[in-house]
């Protein structure tokens, strides 16, 4: 399929102090659509001006929520390129997403190339200092006008780019976490492991009430036994526990994170073991306090690492490493920006040059 390169008839102001980029809140000039009608496939691929979509009512997505996203980022290196972060995971997820939703995959290897077609045009949106990247955002809507619950025959996919500053207002800074008792965000065979609006709508009451009682995240639980630290809404969770790594297993619930992989192949490389494996609240709290757990962080595209300064469970809290940032969650931190944005080596071929 060819990609049709629309005429810009007017650029937009970019933010010129990037310490004033926030995330998600400015998108560039253009972006990439495409459609699909069962029975045809794909079809109309172009790159046109960023701006609204004409949408019906009806529209699928609006009412059953038939939609799905990722999340990926490119770079602005030293040297002035533009690198992206395993872009081809990113679209590999798109599509086990796509299937899970009952919605059609991309053909990857042509995705790939509308991406970076996208980033090429507008990169000079990549904004330069340090922290700060262009997100992309990949999304898939159900946009047939049908009042009917099935699988939709009319599909919108398309690439919006952001650029970004930190994702938390206080950067790498440590961040206070609930973990909820009552709540949950997944159960086994439902969509937790699909990156569709539906699990991050179903998880806004209880960061709503985090809010308000003063925490930054909520930690979910496991849906049957609630005793289980599964995920934080926009992270993979790891602890340093027993000095081995200590996450959350792949079994539906969790998002199969692009950085937490990422992470896992650091710690390896360091010498830690890893535990893929269900971690007890229980555990969690009592390892805190008898500093068996000296460390925990969140893992996302978005967050990169986020520390974690304090746990609370129902009336219970507790502090890691004095509120502040642990070494090995720094060094992690470090080494995947340091890879990202081109100061290390990238051993693992993980950045791709534009
Ligand atoms: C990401 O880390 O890219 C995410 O998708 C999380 C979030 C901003 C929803």
């Amino acid at each position: 399929m060819k990609i049709d390169v629309l005429p810009l008839e007017q650029m937009k102001k970019k933010i010129e102090d990037e310490s004033q980029l926030a995330f998600g809140k400015q998108f560039t000039d253009r972006m990439f659509v495409m459609e699909y009608d069962t029975g045809k496939g794909w079809h109309s691929a172009r790159i046109q001006p960023y701006g609204p979509f004409s949408l019906d009512p009806a529209a699928m997505v609006l009412h059953y929520s038939q939609e799905i996203f990722e999340g990926l980022k490119a770079f602005r290196r030293q040297d002035g390129s533009v690198a992206l972060f395993r872009p081809a995971d990113n679209v590999r997820r798109f599509n086990k997403s796509a299937a899970r939703m009952c919605m059609p995959e991309v053909d990857e290897a042509f995705f790939l190339d509308a991406l970076r077609e996208l980033i090429r045009l507008d990169q000079d949106w990549v904004p330069n200092s340090e922290g700060t990247s262009l997100y992309i955002r990949p999304t898939m809507i159900a946009n047939e006008p049908m009042l009917g619950v099935r699988p939709a025959d009319q599909y919108l996919c398309y690439i919006i780019l952001s650029p970004v500053g930190a994702y938390y207002k206080g950067g790498i800074a440590p961040v206070k976490i609930w973990i909820s008792d009552h709540y949950v965000r997944a159960a086994e065979g439902g969509t937790g492991e699909a990156k569709t609006g539906g699990n991050y709508a179903a998880s806004l009451y209880a960061s709503k009430e985090a809010s308000e009682k003063g925490y930054d995240q909520v930690l979910w639980l496991d849906a049957k036994e609630k005793r289980y630290v599964e995920e934080v809404g926009s992270m993979n969770m790891l602890f340093l526990y027993d000095d081995k790594i200590v996450t959350s297993p792949l079994k539906g619930t969790v998002l199969d994170g692009i950085t937490r992989r990422s992470v896992l192949t650091l710690v390896k490389e360091m010498g830690l073991e890893i535990e893929e494996r269900a971690l007890s609240v229980d555990e969690v709290l009592d390892g805190v306090e008898s500093g068996r757990l000296k460390e925990a962080f969140g893992a996302g595209t978005a967050v990169v690492i986020s520390p974690v300064a304090q746990f609370t469970y129902k009336d219970r809290t507790v502090v890691l490493n004095g509120g502040q940032t642990g070494e090995l969650t720094q060094k992690l931190y470090d080494t995947l920006t340091g890879i990202q944005y081109g100061k290390l080596d990238d051993p693992y071929g993980w950045v791709e040059q534009l």
